[in-house]
């Protein structure tokens, strides 16, 4: 049988760094930090916690939960629900694929900096952080007009990207017990980094400005929706659920062991990572507005623009050691973000074309990194950029939601949510209540129902009736490839669902 040979963590310790590390990734450092400042400081983290425990948390034991259950990978546990429902094992599975094809991107574009820093390729001083805008834009992605301008490939990129691929495909190709020093190292070190990151920046004149505007409470935020959808959205993405891999990680936990504690444990290292990272972050911007005078709000503080370009500035004005600095941040990134990439591919795409059709784990993790790789192409055009941006809003913001919320409510209320608990209780050190059923049930569906409403359709269809709103990003009709690749992602779910399944050992 399948089920006796199935890949095991080698032990609790490693299944929860391995979560952990599929948890925290580039959405800890600049995503998390920026919607503090933006939205209520320390107050945010009300409205966080609320949804890490209410919302984050519950969802996350489901994943963990079902994939142990039927000892399968997203697409294997839908289908032991009933064959049916099969598809919906495969949307999220498709959907992680598409990410982890521009996740590595932005890894490879990391260390394109770190290699940058060592002769700080931007400059130093005042001239360093003014061109570190440029040097992005036009030096490291030659953006070009628009969507259909894809111009040439950009080489130094690809051979960034190729390494990331590697350390990807070294990192899973032996399977989830192998993998399991990889996903210690890819936790452990990036926190050293961040702390070497954060001591540095909180030496820094301006570093006490930058932390009050991250951390000073405002209350009145409360009661703004904004909050709350900031928070719920950032609460899933930022614990990779409804990503497809969380199913296949908790498949692999062993069959005695706890999952709900392991849980927490996991939910509290990300809140954590993210709230030191915050530290890294504003000390360093507030040193940036205090050097070159200028206010806050003239400075991006999230995504790319964070990561690429205020950074970069504020490493070039650093009295000392700037080449070193810059390493260490980037480096931070990578690290931090590696691990989430091959659980994209691990457990999101490999785990389940495995359990579907028995192929061995190293020929399919080769072939899923060569694909991935070749998709990942796109990105390093001169076009790359904004493909990224509708690929994104596409997949990890309607596909994220959509399938949690399908995911939830078949599994709540066709599956059981009683079910459930009770065979995450019969193992694990931390027993949930029966009002966990109505988290699972309602709280997280009506969550993400809220989310992919108020913060998706409303804004992105705004235009239609409101001639004063333009449609998303400023696409045109480009904007409607958001809705043409959530379409075929859904079709090769389908498809993948209706081809007949290889159980191992059939020749
Ligand atoms: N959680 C990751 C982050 O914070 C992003 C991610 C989402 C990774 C989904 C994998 C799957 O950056």
């Amino acid at each position: 049988m399948a089920e006796a040979v199935r890949d095991r963590w080698s032990n609790k310790a490693t299944f929860i760094f391995a979560a952990i590390g599929s948890a925290i990734g580039l959405g800890n450092v600049w995503r998390f930090p920026y919607l503090v400042q933006e939205y209520g400081g320390g107050a945010f983290l009300i409205p966080y916690l609320v949804c890490v425990v209410l919302f984050g948390i519950p969802w996350l034991m489901m994943e963990f939960g079902m994939g142990r259950y039927f000892q399968k990978g997203a697409p294997g546990v839908f289908e032991g629900i009933g064959k049916k429902w099969e598809w919906l094992g495969w949307w999220p599975a498709t959907v992680a694929f598409l990410i982890v094809g521009y996740y590595a991107v932005i890894l490879a574009w990391s260390l394109r900096f770190v290699i940058s820093s060592v002769t700080m390729e931007w400059g130093t001083g005042r001239a360093g952080a003014e061109a570190a805008n440029g040097f992005f834009y036009d030096t490291i992605l030659q953006l070009s007009s628009g969507l259909g301008d894809f111009g040439s490939i950009m080489w130094l990129t690809v051979v960034c990207l190729l390494l990331v691929w590697a350390v990807m495909f070294f990192s899973i190709y032996r399977g989830a017990e192998a993998s399991g020093k990889w996903h210690i190292l890819f936790v452990i070190l990036p926190w050293i980094l961040l702390v070497a990151v954060t001591v540095r920046g909180m030496t820094l004149p301006g570093a006490m400005e930058g932390l009050n505007s991250y951390l000073s409470p405002d209350f009145s935020q409360l009661t703004n929706p904004d909050v709350w959808f900031g928070a719920a959205s950032q609460v899933a993405f930022s614990l990779s659920v409804g990503m497809a891999g969380m199913f296949a990680y908790g498949s692999w936990v062993a069959k005695k062991a706890d999952i709900t504690n392991s849980t927490v444990i996991a939910s509290f290292g990300d809140l954590g990572t993210a709230f030191l990272s915050g530290f890294a972050v504003f000390s360093v911007v507030g040193f940036l507005v205090q050097g070159l005078n200028i206010p806050m709000s003239d400075v991006s503080t999230n995504s790319l623009g964070l990561a690429f370009v205020t950074y970069p500035a504020a490493v070039s004005m650093m009295p000392g050691g700037n080449a070193i600095v810059g390493i260490l941040f980037f480096l931070s990134l990578f690290t931090i973000g590696v691990d989430s990439a091959f659980f994209l591919a691990h457990g999101g795409v490999i785990a389940p074309l495995t359990d579907k059709f028995g192929w061995s784990v190293k020929k399919t993790t080769f072939w899923v990194c060569v694909v991935g790789f070749l998709t990942s192409l796109l990105y390093c055009t001169q076009a790359g950029l904004y493909w990224l941006d509708i690929v994104d809003r596409s997949v990890s913001f309607y596909g994220l939601i959509i399938t949690g919320l399908l995911a939830t409510l078949v599994i709540g209320w066709k599956f059981g949510a009683d079910k459930l608990r009770l065979h995450l209780n019969s193992t694990s050190d931390i027993k949930v209540g029966p009002w966990w059923n109505w988290l699972l049930k309602l709280v997280v569906p009506l969550g993400l129902l809220f989310c992919v409403i108020y913060g998706g359709f409303v804004q992105d269809l705004a235009y239609l009736w409101d001639s004063s709103k333009t449609e998303y990003g400023g696409y045109g009709l480009g904007s409607l490839w958001i809705w043409g690749i959530l379409l075929i992602t859904l079709l090769i779910s389908i498809g993948l669902s209706l081809l007949k399944s290889r159980k191992k050992g059939d020749k």
